[in-house]
Parts: C-alpha cells; sequence; structure tokens
C-alpha cells in the first residue's frame, strides 16, 4: 500500500524513488527535462559573476551509462503513467538516439516531436549555434490519450496576422525565450514558466497529478501548484531540492539570494 503522493517531492534517486514511492497507473502527465549525459559542469562563474546565487551540484550521467539510465527510469515512468496519460521528454541532440531508442523498445508512442528554439546559444566560430532543444511527446494508448485543443485558444479566435490562434500555437516549433532571474537564487538549467503552461493546458486539467522524476529546482511542482494541479516529484542533489521545497512551501516564484 503507497501513502498518498500528491504534492510531495523527494531528494532521492527518482530510479529506485519511483518504485518505492508511486503505484502503477496513477500519474496523469510526466514533464521532465532529464540529466544531459554531457561533460556539463554547473560552474558558478560561468552563469553569474556573483557566484553565490548559482546553486552549487548537479548531477550528471557518464557517457557510456545513458543508455542504461535511459532504459531504468524510462521503465518506471512506463509503469506509473496512466494509459491515458502524456509523457513530454526534453532532450539536447547528444543522446536524443537513445531517449529514441527506449521508448520505442518500451512501447511508448510518439505523438509529436517538438522543437525548442531559444535564444542562449553559445557563440561558435567552427560550427553553427545550438539554439534549440527536442521535445518528445510521447503516450501509451492512442484511442485513450487526452489532448485538450481549444484550452488556451477558443476555435475561431484570430491571431494577429488574421490566422486561425489555436493553429499557430499548436505548431511544433515553440519560441519561448529563457528566464532570467538577475539578482535572485537560480540553477543553472531551468525551463522557463511558459512551457510548462503550455503543456499543463493542451495535457492535463486542474487536479491532474504531474510528475517530474528530474526537478533541478523544482519549475515543473511550481508552475504545476500554480496552475491547479497536483505535483510530485525526485532531486538527487540536497541543495536543489531544498530550493524547489522552499519555492514549493513559500508560493513564491523567485527567492532573493542573500548577498
Ligand atoms: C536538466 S536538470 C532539470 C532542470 C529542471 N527542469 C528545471 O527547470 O530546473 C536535471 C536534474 O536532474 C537531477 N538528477 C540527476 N540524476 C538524478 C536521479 N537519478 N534522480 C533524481 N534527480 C536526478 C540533476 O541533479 C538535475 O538537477
Amino acid at each position: 500500500m503507497f501513502p498518498d503522493i500528491s504534492d510531495r517531492i523527494f531528494n532521492e534517486d527518482c530510479i529506485t524513488g519511483m518504485a518505492r514511492h508511486v503505484p502503477d497507473a496513477s500519474i496523469d502527465l510526466v514533464i521532465t527535462d532529464p540529466p544531459f549525459g554531457i561533460e556539463f559542469q554547473a560552474k558558478r562563474g560561468n552563469y553569474n559573476r556573483k557566484g553565490n546565487r548559482v546553486l552549487d551540484g548537479y548531477s550528471e550521467v557518464k557517457g557510456g551509462d545513458y543508455l542504461e539510465f535511459t532504459r531504468a527510469w524510462l521503465a518506471q515512468v512506463r509503469r506509473v503513467l496512466k494509459p491515458e496519460g502524456s509523457l513530454y521528454i526534453f532532450s539536447g541532440w547528444n543522446y536524443l538516439k537513445d531517449l529514441l531508442i527506449v521508448l520505442d523498445e518500451q512501447r511508448f508512442t510518439l505523438v509529436n516531436h517538438l522543437i525548442w528554439k531559444y535564444q542562449f546559444g553559445l557563440v561558435t566560430t567552427r560550427k553553427y549555434v545550438t539554439s534549440h532543444y527536442h521535445i518528445l511527446f510521447a503516450g501509451i494508448d492512442e484511442k485513450k490519450r487526452r489532448f485538450y485543443p481549444y484550452a488556451r485558444y477558443d476555435k475561431d479566435e484570430r491571431s494577429g496576422n488574421g490566422g486561425s490562434a489555436h493553429y499557430r500555437d499548436k505548431e511544433d516549433v515553440w519560441n519561448i525565450p529563457r528566464e532570467y532571474w538577475n539578482g535572485d537564487v537560480k540553477t543553472p538549467t531551468k525551463l522557463p514558466a511558459e512551457i510548462i503552461r503550455k503543456i499543463l493546458a493542451y495535457s492535463s486539467q486542474p487536479g491532474d497529478l504531474v510528475l517530474d522524476p528530474f526537478l533541478g529546482s523544482g519549475q515543473v511542482a511550481v508552475v504545476s501548484q500554480l496552475e491547479g494541479r497536483r505535483y510530485l516529484g525526485f532531486e538527487i542533489v540536497p541543495a536543489y531540492f531544498t530550493f524547489a521545497q522552499q519555492r514549493l512551501q513559500s508560493g513564491d516564484y523567485r527567492l532573493k539570494a542573500e548577498d
């Protein structure tokens, strides 16, 4: 018998944590941005001259283990997701193939391959600037999967140029800027609230249970709370977990750094 998991986050490895705490077919929506699996180092100085605003930590996965790691956490997600539920995974291109292989192995149905275009690329001189992320949108049962096509724009609403607003909003390239939290505590890889809000609107309803196995700063849980959804999440780095918990408990979206 599992205790109630609504509106809880755990400072645990999500693979063993999901097995321990989350019942089968109990989750309506998973939104997650797993570790990159590349030699990413959250070096304070890279992000902010006043380094103390960027929290230390970030747990990375070594290259050769990435496929096995992906199999392990996605097997748990497959078990806990309801047949009518949805899954959104953010990924850079480096380990995209591992995610696609495992989604196929575990018989998820790939619904859309979304592109998130952002303005963040590092300047390059010998290659192109990376300015997009992949978002894999998948489900389990295509007949049951829930989707709310007019959640953000009515059927007849027009966009600025006179076209259909809901059509434009549902195109598979999303142009959403990152958030810069000047002067506040932050982690190096947080998602913008707008992108989470958009996914919540199209793939969940108020009261639904939203899981993020890799919480980081807690963005998915925090925005789910703001939008009237129940949340559940895991984060392995204690400083990130504490930051996410403070945000959820205070109801403050941003926390002031102590100088
Ligand atoms: C790309 S970040 C997530 C960022 C998050 N979406 C946000 O908006 O802040 C991935 C997070 O997964 C955490 N992590 C890595 N391995 C983990 C594991 N096995 N279980 C739980 N969390 C893990 C990392 O410490 C990191 O904070």
